[in-house]
C-alpha cells in the first residue's frame, strides 16, 4: 500500500512537472511568436528608434517634408535611396544646421558597406545675419566624431568646418558621384557652389538642391536658390516642388 501510495505520489508530481513544463514551453512559445510578430508589424521601413534620434538629436525639421511627430524622415528617405541604388564611393555634402542630412547620407554608405561623405559647413549662426541661412554654429562646438558616432557612422563621414569656397581651395582634384548642396541660400552662393562643385561630379551622379522653391527673406539673407534652379535651362532637372518653403531638386550629369 504503502509503496502503491509513493508511486501515486511520484506519478503525480511527474505529471505535475510535464504540465508545468508543457505549459511553460507554450506560454513562451506564444509570447516568442506574439513579440516577433508584434515588431514585424510595428517595425517600418526605416526603423522608427533611429528616425526619432534622426529628427531629434540631428534636426529633420519640415523643411526636408519631414514629420517630426511621426518621425517621417522626408527627404532624407530620397537621399537614403539614391545613394543605397547608386552605390557612390565619395559624396560631397554641403550645409546641415545638426546633421540631418549627412548623417542618412553616411548611414547610407554604412549600409551599402562602401562610400564616404566629406561634409562641409561653415558653422555660421545669428551673429552673420547674411550668412547663417538658420545655422546655429552648431559645427563650431561640437564634435563631428563624437556627435556621428552616436549613430555608429562616424567612420563614414568627415566634417570641415570652413566655406565652401575654402574647401575647394583646399581639396581641388576629389571627385564625387553625389552632391547635396544647402549651405549659401543666396543666388549668388549656390551659383558658387554649383560652379565649384559641378565640374567635380563624375557621369551620371546626382548633384541634388535643398530649397529649389523658397522665396522671401530669412534675417538678413535673400533666398535664390529658385531663380537659379528655373535658370539651368540646360539640365533635364527633376523637382519635389513641396513644401513650399523649401522643395528638393536633383540635376544628372549626362
Ligand atoms: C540652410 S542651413 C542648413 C539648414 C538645413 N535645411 C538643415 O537641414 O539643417 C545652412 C548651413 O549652411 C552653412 N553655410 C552657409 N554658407 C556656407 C558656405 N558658404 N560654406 C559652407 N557652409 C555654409 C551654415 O553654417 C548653415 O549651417
Amino acid at each position: 500500500m504503502r509503496r502503491l501510495l509513493e508511486s501515486v505520489k511520484y506519478f503525480g508530481l511527474r505529471k505535475l512537472y510535464y504540465l508545468v513544463k508543457s505549459g511553460i514551453a507554450s506560454l513562451s512559445e506564444f509570447l516568442v511568436n506574439e513579440g516577433i510578430s508584434r515588431k514585424e508589424w510595428q517595425q517600418s521601413l526605416v526603423k522608427r528608434q533611429i528616425s526619432k534620434t534622426l529628427i531629434t538629436d540631428y534636426g529633420g525639421d519640415e523643411g526636408h517634408n519631414s514629420n517630426t511627430t511621426q518621425y517621417f524622415l522626408g527627404f532624407g528617405l530620397i537621399h537614403y535611396a539614391l545613394v543605397r541604388n547608386s552605390r557612390p564611393k565619395r559624396i560631397l555634402c554641403v550645409g546641415s544646421r545638426k546633421g540631418f542630412i549627412p548623417a542618412i547620407l553616411a548611414l547610407a554608405c554604412k549600409d551599402n558597406g562602401v562610400g564616404h561623405v566629406g561634409f562641409v559647413d561653415a558653422g555660421y549662426g545669428p551673429e552673420e545675419p547674411t550668412k547663417h541661412w538658420s545655422g546655429v554654429r552648431f559645427w563650431k562646438h561640437m564634435d563631428p566624431a563624437k556627435h556621428f558616432g552616436k549613430l555608429g557612422v562616424s567612420s563614414y563621414i568627415t566634417t570641415h568646418v570652413m566655406t565652401t569656397k575654402e574647401f575647394a581651395r583646399r581639396f581641388p582634384d576629389i571627385t564625387y558621384q553625389y552632391i547635396y548642396i544647402d549651405g549659401d541660400h543666396s543666388y549668388e552662393g549656390v551659383k558658387l557652389d554649383y560652379e565649384l562643385f559641378w565640374p567635380k561630379l563624375d557621369r551620371h551622379g546626382c548633384m541634388v538642391f535643398h530649397d529649389v522653391v523658397a522665396r522671401g527673406r530669412l534675417d538678413q539673407g535673400k533666398f535664390g536658390i529658385w531663380r537659379f534652379w528655373q535658370e539651368l535651362s540646360t539640365h533635364s532637372k527633376i523637382i519635389f516642388p513641396f513644401p513650399k518653403e523649401s522643395g528638393l531638386g536633383i540635376l544628372q550629369k549626362p
